[in-house]
Order: structure tokens, then sequence, then C-alpha cells
């Protein structure tokens, strides 16, 4: 499995426990900056990580800034990509599950340093569900695609 991680200044402190619990699991990953908690902007982090799992290169991406949020818009600009704010054990899973979700983003200023490498090990071990839920997601991409109506 190979992981492509990112940030910004405001999630900079969760990546550094994600890293650990990658090294500590020997899972690969490619760390796409940024290295400090400097002030950056999220949309150059976010375009870096889902261009590198949307070529097919990662199995997944792991991105944090602030709140999850403004890093996770950008990235769902990139053809292919499915990224989802996490925030709890349950959406970890679920969008997994249900969504096939490619990149998990959270918030350095609302989730936990434990809380993140927990959300990492649910989204990194949960398979996708097919069925109703490949019915869907096909409909997310068909909506990328604008080919949906
Ligand atoms: C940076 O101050 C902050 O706006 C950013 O980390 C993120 O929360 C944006 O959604």
């Amino acid at each position: 499995m190979k992981i492509a991680i990112g940030c910004d200044h405001g999630g900079y402190n969760l990546i550094c426990a994600i890293k650990k619990y990658l090294e500590d699991k020997k899972i690969e990953y490619t760390d796409f900056g940024t290295d400090s908690e400097q002030s950056v902007d999220y949309p150059v982090y976010a375009y870096k990580v889902a261009k590198a799992v949307s070529s097919g290169e990662f199995d997944f991406g792991i991105l944090c800034c602030g709140t999850g949020i403004g890093i996770s818009m950008a990235a769902n600009k990139i053809k292919g990509i499915r990224a989802a704010v996490v925030g709890n054990e349950f959406g970890a899973e679920m969008t997994r599950r249900h969504n096939h979700a490619n990149i998990l983003c959270m918030g350095g200023r609302v989730t936990t340093e434990d809380d993140a490498v927990k959300f990492t090990d649910i989204f990194l071990n949960t398979p996708e569900e097919g069925g109703r839920h490949d019915n869907r997601v096909a409909m997310i991409t068909a909506i990328e695609d604008g080919t949906f109506d």
C-alpha cells in the first residue's frame, strides 16, 4: 500500500502523528509537504496529493489543514478524487464502505492527534462495499464527467 500525504500549517501536527503511525506500521508513504507550522496555502498541497492519487501511483491520500474542509474542497476538484472530511470513527469507516473515499481529510484545530491516528487506521483498513454503493459512486463519477443527466 502506498500513501500520499500532505498538509498546511493548520494540519502539520496531525500529519506528524500520522507519519509516525505509518512508519510504525511499515506503510510506504510520500510526504508532499508542508514541513512546518509556517503559514502556507492549503490548495497547493491538496493539488499535489490529489494528482498523485488520481494518477494511480498511490492507493490513498491523507490531507490535513485546520479544519480538513478547505483542503478537501480543493482535492475534490481533481478528477477521480473522493476526499472526505472525517471527525469520528463511524465516518472514517463509512466513507470507505459507502463512498469509496480515496483521500482522508482531517483538521488539526478540531481533531486530536490520537483521534487522527485512530481515524487513519480505520480508513486504511476498511474495504469498499459494492452493490448499491458501486452504483452511487458511479453516479458521483458521472456528475464529475458531465454524463449524469
Ligand atoms: C488556515 O488558517 C486555515 O484556513 C486552513 O488550515 C483550513 O482550515 C482551511 O480550510
